[in-house]
């Protein structure tokens, strides 16, 4: 690679591509005219070498631990902001002043019902529906009751889709709570903030006043901050590839939902907290160690490991800070959080864990903290969802806006039959 190019000698044939930088991050080769050049195909499952999109939103450093967003970094967002100026910055691109936040606070607000038609909707599932089958249901049928806002030509509307979906996602995770265990869905009130209206939507009853502790509604808030974006991940990246064949943006973020469940992705926060219950006491984590290193067991340490990140993920050293401030507040004693912080010890001293770089990922210790704010573990991944909501809109309006957007068609390597004639069902 020199001087703004890339050469590739292929069958004895050198060919040259252009190299691009970014404002920061790894340098990028422009391989858009390889196939055309060379016949040849880069073959790269999983895209652990591949820039699928130019984007001004997120920019991680896995090696030193550094995420930021729109360049402000996590840790001073997540002490210093709220989640609807970081909602505004990711959306928009500059931190808001106090009248744009005001305003935009104002308009999130004013979506957060939802078509009464889709509380008959909800109801048709059964009762023991996992939360996120629900969110994916009630997300894409979201096109169904808001059509007016999916031309997705006209900026305005996307911008109305888009906080009608970062509005609605805590009423939508609160009901899918609320059906489970029977009791009445909660109407948003709009004098509380986004994590305070959640809270009380999830926890409070028609019955009676609810209060919503402050210290727990910081603690959501930054949750939720934490969550927000997180670059071209798994679930990012099905928004992106949804999106790019034209559909609605309901239609993105419901497929979006259906690959943030998977336990290698949003559903590690369910699973990391099922494993150290399972661990129970800390005499036990050698041999769950003992089995994360073993070949032949398929047993992974949940909340652990990254593809991004070979150093501590900078998301979860602010979730062990918060863990410890919500127990305290609480005054729960879970041994979980004993047995989270003992597998973090002995984990990071091993050697397995050290050549491998496997360090606690933002899901190792929120499963401890939702667990003791009250949240059953099956709404988990519904509150991650719900936080990544804004990153997933803020993904797919800059995917629309950008005139090199094309729809997205990965390529392959084809190892199957070569072209043979049909054989009749008798004679084969
Ligand atoms: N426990 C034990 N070994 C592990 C773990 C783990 N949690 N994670 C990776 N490894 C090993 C793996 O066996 C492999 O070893 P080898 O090179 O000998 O085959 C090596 O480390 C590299 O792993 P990989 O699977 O090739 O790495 P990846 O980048 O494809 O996977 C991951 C990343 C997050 C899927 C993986 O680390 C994992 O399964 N972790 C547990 C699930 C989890 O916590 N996921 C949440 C991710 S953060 C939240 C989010 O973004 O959704």
């Amino acid at each position: 690679m020199a001087d703004g190019t890339a050469s590739l000698s292929l069958g004895g044939n050198a060919h040259d591509f252009p190299v691009r930088s970014g404002s920061v991050g790894p340098d990028v080769i422009d391989i858009r005219k390889l196939y055309a050049q060379t016949g040849a195909f880069t073959y790269d499952p999983g895209f652990t070498s591949t820039a699928a999109c130019e984007s001004a939103i997120t920019y991680i450093d896995g090696d030193a631990g550094i995420l930021l967003h729109r360049g402000y970094p996590i840790d001073q967002l997540a002490e210093k902001s709220t989640f609807m100026e970081v909602s505004y910055l990711l959306l928009n691109g500059e931190l808001p002043t106090g009248e744009e936040l005001a305003k935009f606070t104002y308009t999130i607000s004013r979506h957060t019902m939802l078509h009464e038609q889709l509380a008959t909707f909800l109801r048709g599932f059964r009762r023991d529906a996992h939360p996120m089958a629900v969110m994916c249901g009630i997300v894409g049928a979201l096109s169904a009751f808001y059509h007016d806002s999916t031309d997705i030509t006209d900026p305005k509307q996307r911008m109305i889709a888009s906080h009608r979906l970062i509005a609605k996602m805590p009423t939508i995770a609160a009901m899918a709570y609320k059906y489970t265990i029977g009791q009445p869905f909660m109407y948003p009130q709009n004098n509380l903030t986004y994590t305070g209206n959640f809270l009380r939507m999830t926890f409070g009853v028609p019955a009676e006043p609810y209060e919503v502790n402050p210290v727990v509604e910081q603690a959501m808030r930054t949750i939720f901050i934490l969550h927000a974006d997180h670059e071209q991940n798994a679930s990012t990246s099905t928004v992106r590839l949804a999106g790019s064949s034209g559909a609605n943006p309901f239609a993105c973020i419901a497929a979006g939902i259906a690959c943030l469940w998977g336990p290698a992705h949003g559903g590690a926060n369910e699973a990391a907290l099922n494993m150290l219950r399972e661990i129970g006491r800390p005499e036990r984590i050698p041999e769950f160690i003992a089995r994360a290193k073993d070949k032949d067991d398929p047993f992974r340490l949940m909340g652990f490991g990254h593809r991004v990140y070979k150093n501590y993920d900078p998301r979860a050293k602010v979730m062990q800070k918060i863990a410890e401030q919500v127990l305290k507040e609480l005054g729960v004693n879970d041994p979980v959080f004993d047995v989270a912080r003992e597998l973090e010890h002995i984990a990071l001293n091993d050697e397995y864990f050290i050549e491998k770089k496997l360090y606690p990922n933002v899901d190792f210790y929120s499963g401890v903290v939702l667990s003791a704010i009250g949240f059953p573990t099956s709404m988990f991944t519904a509150l991650f969802a719900l936080a990544r909501t804004v990153g997933w809109v803020a993904q797919w309006n800059e995917m629309i806006s950008d005139p090199e957007q094309k729809i997205g068609r990965p390529r392959q390597l084809y190892t199957g039959a070569n072209q043979r004639d049909y054989v009749a069902v008798g004679e084969r």
